[in-house]
């Protein structure tokens, strides 16, 4: 019988979707380095992810990406990635679902062949659970060099974190909300009906008119947005608030809401930045304000005493702000805690997380690729 937490330093690999991302933690918490390679320029060339492109993208990506997280590990800063996880990695880890199926296979196939050779352990995760695990993860140690992260970021993780708790993983795919018992016993509570909240963010961001990842789009435009005398737009829906739909979620109808309000705005000829701004500024209100009345109605009738967020959304400032501003004035007794926003979108750091924390090794012979990996667990 294996036991959580035996291994101390695990190698990370994640492919689920267009990202390519490897990285070393140790002991679930300690970042000792981290790898991501995106297509996202090559995907906004054609108005979104294509799974062959991603996957012929990510057959490129994936060794580099390794041998790029293994450096900082090898005191010789040795390139040679087998040896490296041969004298300095206890196990490894990959994301095998849910996801895209060719990209998936990349990570998979490659961690298997790693584990073949090395000998060394292989741990399936599942990449919508592992994303709460950002969450457990020590950022205040690392600095990520890149031009565009300039700030600083929001982060409330100066505490270990206590249980209950409730946990909101929302992504590109996925709207889920998990009760922790503790760092590994997790349920499931309720989950998106149809799209999910980023794929919400996506579709409405198209209609828009914007051609990139529609999130960062829609917080962008959302924040030139100023109130119009005379000039208010219909308020969009809060889908599924009443109580019957306790911890579902449902936000198809906002793309249908937004496609009439887009249709009726270029009538009138008023589609010009202010008017896409409103728009922005309204999806962005009823996404964030389900969102977090949702979590905090889990966080009161389960008695958290922690409140967790994670995925790409959560990288969204007005869903970081308005859940800090909530559980300040509503719940002053919770914890809050949300990654920096480089953690919340699609790395390794978190997959490591969680193979430390809930991981169990698996014969390499028995890990397949997983495209629609359950994530409703703990039933
Ligand atoms: O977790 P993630 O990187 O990939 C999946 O596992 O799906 O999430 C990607 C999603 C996309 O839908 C993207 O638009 C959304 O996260 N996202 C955001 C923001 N940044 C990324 N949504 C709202 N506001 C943001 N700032
Ligand atoms: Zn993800």
């Amino acid at each position: 019988m294996t036991t959580h937490k035996q291994y101390r330093r695990i190698l990370a690999i994640e492919s689920s979707c267009d990202e390519t991302a490897a990285a070393v933690v140790e002991h679930g918490t300690r970042i000792l380095s981290s790898s991501v390679a995106s297509s996202a320029t090559l995907h906004a060339k054609y108005g979104g992810i294509v799974p062959e492109v991603a996957a012929r993208e990510q057959l490129d990506y994936i060794i580099p990406t390794i041998t790029e997280a293994l450096k900082p590990i090898s005191l010789s800063g040795s390139t040679d990635y087998i040896s490296s996880i041969n004298q300095h990695i206890d196990a490894i880890a990959v994301s095998h679902g849910p996801g895209l199926i060719g990209s998936l296979l990349v990570g998979v196939e490659t961690a298997k062949t790693l584990s073949a050779v090395t000998g060394k352990p292989l741990i399936p995760v599942n990449h919508v659970l592992a994303h709460m695990y950002a969450n457990f993860v020590d950022s205040s140690q690392f600095t990520v060099h890149s031009p565009k992260n300039k700030h600083q970021p929001l982060t409330m993780n100066h505490e270990p974190i206590q249980f209950p708790a409730i946990s909101l993983v929302v992504s590109g795919g996925h709207t889920e909300l998990y009760l922790m018992k503790s760092a590994s016993d997790i349920q499931w509570l309720g989950g998106t009906l149809d799209d999910a909240a980023g794929e919400a963010f996506d579709k409405t961001a198209r209609l828009l008119g914007f051609e990139n990842r529609g999130g960062p789009a829609i917080q962008e435009a959302a924040q030139t947005h100023s109130r119009v005398p005379g000039k208010d737009f219909t308020r969009l829906p809060r889908p599924m608030l009443d109580r019957e739909n306790l911890y579902n979620f449902s936000f198809s109808g906002l793309k249908t809401a937004i496609s009439r309000e887009v249709a009726a705005c270029k009538e009138k000829g008023m589609f010009s930045q202010p008017d896409i701004a409103t728009l922005a500024y309204e999806v962005q209100e009823s996404i964030t304000d389900v969102l977090v009345k949702k979590t905090l109605r889990a966080a009161k009738e389960y008695g958290a005493v922690s409140v967790l967020i994670s995925g790409g959304v959560a990288a969204n400032l007005t869903l970081r702000e308005k859940f800090l501003s909530h559980i300040h004035t509503n719940h002053p007794h919770i914890y809050f805690f949300v990654p920096p926003v480089w953690l919340c979108t699609d790395n390794a750091v978190y997959i490591a997380s969680y193979a430390y924390f809930r991981g169990e090794p698996v014969d390499w012979h028995d890990i397949t690729a997983v495209p629609d990996l359950n994530v409703e667990v703990g039933l």
